[in-house]
């Protein structure tokens, strides 16, 4: 095959693997959580509603809405991130999109990355715990010193480039003010977006004090009854295949090459070390 066709069959699987995630999503949902049965696709319903389907919540618009909006914000905003760099890296071997993909899945498994939405939930629940959903802000601020005196860092604060609110923090905090806003746990959240800022600046040792897309998706999954927390990073690479998939079209439409990092030396290394 010319190497200028290889566009063409990677954006052909991209495809087909894009098409079948609801479903693998519904099978592992339905086989771990529930009883194994799996919902059928309707070809004739969005991509949102499908997945809402398959995991057998397509009866309420609203949590489709907000599939819509996971989706959406999910797949991708850039390239440098352990998801989708991962799958480029994969992808530049011309190992096929299948391949590409779950190479980066496995990297979104990890607690920094994908996996981090679960943790700001837990974290959010322990604080839930400790101090009570009406909760003073006096006490909430105490609990978070008391957090990063510890040595902790707060869940889904900071962010590796972004320098301001996530954009993707607020679309799900519009949602939440417009379908859940007297939920006890979006309250608290809530709270946190006007504490935790505050707090980490006159801490003084995060370049970016501002929630991240993951500081608010566990509390409106838990809204609706989507309650099984290790499931959340599987929702989370169905929609991040989409950005690193499409991602992976273009490397092979504009002829990238195979990634290769330089390697240094021991003498090379020893020279840096001397300087
Ligand atoms: C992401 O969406 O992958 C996260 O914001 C992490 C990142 O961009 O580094």
């Amino acid at each position: 095959m010319p190497k200028t066709q290889y566009w063409d069959y990677t954006f052909e699987d991209s495809m087909d693997v894009i098409a079948k995630l609801p479903s693998v999503a519904g099978r592992i949902y339905q086989n771990v959580f529930k009883n194994g049965k799996v919902p059928n696709i309707n070809p004739d319903a969005d991509y949102g509603h499908n997945l809402a389907h398959v995991l057998g919540f397509s009866e309420n618009k609203d949590f489709v809405e907000l599939m819509r909006l996971y989706l959406t914000i999910h797949t991708d905003h850039e390239g440098g991130n352990v998801s989708a760099h991962t799958t480029h890296l994969v992808g530049s071997a011309l190992s096929d999109p299948y391949l590409s993909l779950a190479a980066g899945l496995n990297g979104l498994a990890g607690p920094l990355h994908g996996l981090a939405n679960q943790e700001v939930l837990r974290w959010t629940l322990k604080l839930r715990d400790a101090v009570g959903v009406n909760a003073s802000d006096e006490t909430i601020k105490d609990y978070i010193w008391s957090t990063l005196k510890s040595g902790q860092v707060v869940p889904g604060f900071g962010h590796a480039v972004l320098r301001k609110t996530d954009p993707r923090y607020s679309c799900q905090r519009e949602f939440a003010l417009k379908h859940l806003p007297s939920d006890p746990m979006f309250q608290l959240v809530s709270k946190l977006y006007n504490i935790v800022p505050r707090i980490l600046t006159e801490h003084g040792k995060t370049k970016n004090p501002w929630p991240n897309v993951d500081a608010h998706s566990g509390v409106l999954l838990q809204h609706y009854g989507l309650v099984e927390q290790d499931f959340y990073t599987v929702l989370f690479g169905v929609s991040r295949a989409i950005g690193v998939l499409s991602q992976l079209i273009w490397d092979r439409a504009l002829g990238m090459p195979l990634e290769r990092p330089k390697s240094l030396s021991t003498q090379d290394i020893l020279k840096i070390v001397k300087k």
